[in-house]
């Protein structure tokens, strides 16, 4: 187990976040964008989450509901106004809560005024700011297809990594650095945070490299991912956003390797990385949960991140093969207890379920279309091209929480747990002497200063009974352990 210096402290580590996601966020009274997030900061302050992480509610056309964005300083008439915006940052400070926004630096709207110009002739001033060329190489766009796209305008390709209304900026234009970074203090000057940076690591930093590979038939994205260049356009984006003090960046690094993520993460670059192969794990295994577990522990030198659900993946609860009350419970219980950063997905603290699209009218999310328009094109019908675009759509779990639920029981745990960790410096910087996994649980133990505390997870078929020592003392859950049942305990 890794044994290091004091943690260093801030206020993100001691925060449980929670994503809004703004296209389907309303409140009890069906009211959506700031308005609507005013009103509900009183259920988030019970809650008692300390940081929000809002999806895109910049100016947008919504071809990926808003990670596609027109202007980067106006908030999307939807949503409200940037008084709106300011006084819910207000509000939300009053109660001791944080807030991040999604930045989306990657790509733009195709809608963006600095597209439009690009597009009009090769010598546009703002033409540099997008990536251009007459012979496209083979990479392909993350939503499926080429990821070029002709513009009948000037006769050159654009390159999109995403939907071909999302152009990818050109971070080897130091002028379009420039742009994003005055964006950013625009953002920090009113008072926000910190921000959520959307595929930090696809930026554009070298232009045009070579053919991908094809590996099994699929492309490799080998060339158009971390390229050279891209950790010195986080460090110029660190360094803006560390001219305002107690500033917060999460990164969303789109990886597998767990090394990679790593590299991602220093005082330079970013504070935290999301870790997808802990938060997106298909299928329940507690063996997976547990690896991964160990192994930020072991081979990331920063701080863990901690989730099980976003807007890009199937809700949790649907995920979770059986005893899904039960066993999401114990997930929260583990999430909110362990060593990282533990981010909610809004309603996975009510245990919401995956909603599954009918026909193709019914979706919305810009990959399944563009998965049931090439599956069309390559010949199914349209019954296997609906299956194929319901494997990859997104909007399962983007269905509006609803507020009738009552005295919902997961929610009384995910409040319980979360008050335990507000109310303990162990929770936030206890390191581990001991993490280790039998039969079926997870096992921990922490240490902060003197104090130490015990998790059990029982993920295994039968049931476990925990015999406390003289002075040990429950703090959560039952001696009893059912299966999916848990534990947390101080010992001193
Ligand atoms: C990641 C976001 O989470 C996802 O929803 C979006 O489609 C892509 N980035 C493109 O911006």
């Amino acid at each position: 187990m890794k044994k290091e210096a004091a943690e260093k402290a801030a206020w993100w580590k001691e925060s449980v976040f929670y994503e809004v996601y703004m296209p389907s966020f309303k409140d009890r009274g069906g009211q959506p964008g700031f308005k609507g997030l005013r009103s509900a900061l009183d259920y988030l302050g019970e809650l008692g989450v300390k940081g929000i992480w809002l999806t895109p509610f910049l100016q947008s056309p919504k071809v990926d509901n808003g990670y596609d964005v027109s202007d980067y300083r106006m908030i999307d008439p939807v949503y409200g106004t940037l008084d709106d915006f300011k006084v819910f940052l207000r509000e939300a400070h009053e109660r001791g809560i944080r807030v991040i926004m999604d930045m989306v630096e990657n790509h733009s709207s195709t809608e963006h005024a600095w597209f439009q110009e690009a597009r009009k002739s090769k010598d546009n001033q703002y033409r540099d700011y997008y990536i251009w060329t007459d012979s496209p190489n083979n990479w392909e766009s993350f939503f499926g297809g080429t990821a070029w796209e002709l513009d009948s305008q000037t006769g050159q390709f654009y390159y999109h990594q995403f939907d071909v209304q999302m152009a990818d900026l050109n971070w080897a234009n130091p002028k379009l650095v420039e742009e994003v970074l005055a964006v950013l203090r625009f953002w920090l000057d009113i008072g926000l945070d910190g921000f959520r940076m959307d595929v930090i690591n696809f930026l554009s930093t070298d232009g045009i490299g070579p053919d991908n590979p094809l590996r099994d038939g699929k492309q490799e994205h080998l060339h158009d991912i971390d390229r050279p260049g891209v950790k010195e356009a986080i460090r110029k984006i660190k360094s803006a956003v560390s001219e305002y003090p107690d500033r917060f960046i999460v990164g969303e690094v789109g990886s597998d390797k767990i090394e990679v993520l790593s590299s991602y993460q220093s005082e330079e670059l970013l504070d935290l990385v999301f870790n997808f192969n802990f938060g997106s794990i298909p299928e329940f295994s507690a063996k997976r949960i547990f690896d991964e577990l160990l192994s930020m522990e072991e081979l990331m030198p920063g701080y863990p991140s901690l989730f099980f659900g976003s807007h890009d993946m199937p809700r949790l609860m649907s995920r979770l093969a059986e005893n899904q009350p039960a066993r999401a419970e114990a997930l929260a219980v583990l999430m909110l207890s362990a060593r990282g950063v533990p981010f909610i997905y809004n309603g996975e603290e009510i245990g919401m379920l995956d909603a599954v699209a009918r026909t193709f009218k019914d979706i919305k999310d810009i990959q399944a279309r563009t998965q049931y328009a090439l599956a069309l094109k390559n010949g199914c019908s349209d019954a296997d091209a609906l299956v194929v675009a319901n494997r990859h759509n997104r909007d399962k779990s983007r269905g509006s929480m609803p507020w009738d639920h009552g005295e919902n029981p997961i929610l009384k745990v995910y409040k319980k747990a979360i008050a335990l960790r507000n109310a303990g410096p162990v929770f936030h910087y206890g390191t581990y002497t001991d993490l280790s996994f039998r039969d079926g649980c997870i096992y921990f133990t922490r240490k902060y200063k003197e104090v130490l505390v015990k998790g059990y997870f029982n993920f295994g078929e039968t049931a476990i009974e925990v015999v406390l020592a003289p002075g040990e003392k429950v703090l959560l859950g039952s001696e009893i352990l059912q299966p999916d049942g848990y534990l947390v305990v101080q010992v001193n």
